[in-house]
């Protein structure tokens, strides 16, 4: 008797869960529980990603100390914008909602064609990028933020020569990251290419906090063959605001 009420209690409250998600969907949220990443609704974030760009929230010259104006501006207008329109045709090809979140394809990448991946992710990492970053940065984060990645790698000093070890020896193309992964840690990773920790395929997986793109186009103009230099002025205009945000809604 007692296990069929317990049974019944079970039942109930896995119908209740399925309810709760399946409402969750229907809103527009994403559910990442795939391989380990962190169950995330990310319609109820705040800070989802749309198929198209957002307008650059500072001029081309604001980064200077770190990002040179021409650079700024190659990048923004002919790389991001070019993933946005591949993206938006693979989109169309494919039968994607373009109304849900991008995470929503990112977690589910493997399902879809090459071209998407590649600009689903340059899209995504691109928008993430220029978000993270300000003329006004504090230079250093703050709060629980802070106090979590102290907790994870001793100290800031000693994130930021983890983080840009990662951006400096990914080989060829690719992305340095810092995320949360399943267990809800703080993590360092870097992919190739246009990969990022949300995809199913990538070898590093978790929800994005920051990311630095180390594609040569990202820094060649001002610096040449020198990303060490790169990253090393790149702390320079880090939006911890920003970051911290990230990783308030995602943790
Ligand atoms: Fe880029």
């Amino acid at each position: 008797m007692e296990k069929n009420t317990t049974r019944r209690s079970f039942l109930s409250s896995s119908a209740k869960a399925t309810l709760a998600i399946t409402a969750s969907l229907a809103a527009g949220s994403t559910l990442m529980e795939a391989c380990g990443t962190p169950r995330v609704a990310y319609g109820a974030t705040g800070i989802q990603t749309g198929f198209g760009q957002d307008p650059l929230p500072y001029s081309y010259s604001a980064l200077e100390k770190a990002i040179d104006a021409m650079t700024m501006e190659i990048h923004y207008t002919k790389h991001a914008a070019g993933y946005a329109t591949n993206l938006a045709d693979a989109a169309k090809a494919e039968n994607v909602d373009t109304s849900k979140p991008l995470e929503d394809v990112l977690t589910r990448i493997s399902k879809y064609s090459t071209k998407m991946r590649n600009n689903a992710g340059g899209h995504y990492n691109h928008e993430l990028f220029w978000k993270s970053m300000s003329p006004n940065s504090t230079e250093k984060p703050a709060g629980k933020l802070l106090a979590a990645i102290e907790q994870s790698f001793n100290s800031f000093d000693s994130f930021k020569t983890q983080f840009g070890d990662a951006g400096k020896n990914r080989f060829g193309s690719g992305w340095a990251w810092l995320f949360i992964d399943g267990d809800k840690k703080l993590r360092i990773g870097s992919t190739p290419n246009q990969d990022n920790p949300l995809m199913d395929v990538s070898d590093i997986k978790g929800l994005p906090v920051l990311g630095l793109d180390v594609w040569e186009h990202a820094y060649y103009l001002r610096y040449q063959n020198k990303r060490p230099d790169y990253i090393t002025n790149w702390w320079k205009v880090v939006d911890w605001g920003y970051v911290q945000t990230r990783f308030d809604r995602l943790s």
